[in-house]
């Protein structure tokens, strides 16, 4: 890059819209309607919002899953949208995502040392015994013991499950990483675990990280900036400090008290 080179955000989202043509009783269904967002390398950004509000869907335009209706998303600086299939397969390595639930995301007839070696040998990162060497170092990284690696997914607990599911995301070095919910199919006693894993490597590779919740308070702790959606719309969105200690907008409110109606039954019973 050069010095008159405008410096590029690592995604910038520009008036994204989404529609399903066949969704709702009456056709078609606005699912993410106007949506534009900047995330920046070694960042985190909560994208929250009630159930049905168009998170996954914007995560799966963002991941290239689903085409945008229009407006236009570039990582890096590029649109992907306007290149080829396999030149877009290229680039995938640099923009991975962890979805909700592990246990649909692996392959359930593969081990964990082979989930984990597979990203790389498809984009042609490593081989030979570099492979599983670089396999069992993520996989220790996000703490799947070195005699376990051997094992298939369902002999995993699904804390275990997600921290595989994250250690095959991050494998491939991406820059991009997009967190879909990775906690909420787990008990409350290993989320803690896992959101430990997902922060400590968004701080070691210095990850840009688009993280979606319903949880306030996985917000305070994990983002800086938070984004919040209603409708398919972008109700509120600023630094995270600021937009939870003054929410300005009545569906931010209404998550905030939800979160903490949570984490008060938590400690009360
Ligand atoms: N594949 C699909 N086909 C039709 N409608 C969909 C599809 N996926 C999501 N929707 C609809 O789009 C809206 C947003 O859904 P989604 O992005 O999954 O929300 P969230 O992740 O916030 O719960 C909802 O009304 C949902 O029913
Ligand atoms: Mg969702």
């Amino acid at each position: 890059m050069t010095a008159s080179t405008p410096r590029q955000p690592l995604l910038d989202v520009d008036h994204a819209r989404v529609v399903f043509p066949q969704g709702g009783p009456h056709g078609e269904v606005v699912a993410v309607d106007d949506v534009s967002l900047t995330l920046d390398t070694g960042r985190t950004m909560g994208l929250v919002g009630a159930s049905g509000c168009g998170k996954s869907s914007l995560a799966r335009a963002i991941m290239h899953l689903i085409p945008l209706a229009s407006g236009t998303i570039r990582i890096m600086g590029e649109d992907l949208s306007r290149l080829g299939r396999d030149a877009r397969r290229r680039k995938r390595r640099h923009f991975q995502m962890v979805f909700q639930d592990p246990g649909g995301s692996l392959d359930a007839r593969m081990r964990a040392i082979d989930l984990v070696s597979e990203p790389l040998q498809v984009h042609g990162l490593a081989s030979g015994p570099d492979l599983r060497d670089r396999a069992r170092a993520v996989l220790a990284s996000v703490d799947i013991p070195a005699d376990a690696v051997d094992r298939f997914p369902h002999q995993f607990s699904g804390g275990q499950r997600q921290r595989i599911a994250i250690a095959r995301a991050v494998v491939t070095e991406p820059s991009l990483l997009v967190c879909d919910e990775p906690t909420s199919a787990l008990d409350v006693s290993v989320q803690a675990q896992v959101l430990d894993v997902l922060r400590n490597i968004q701080q070691d590779r210095d990850l840009g990280m688009l993280f979606i919740t319903h949880d306030m308070g996985v917000v305070r702790q994990m983002c800086d900036d938070v984004l919040v959606m209603d409708a398919g719309r972008v109700v509120e969105a600023g630094p995270v400090d600021t937009v939870l200690d003054a929410p300005a907008h009545p569906v931010t409110r209404s998550l905030l008290a939800a979160s903490m109606g949570t984490h008060a039954m938590g400690v009360d019973g």
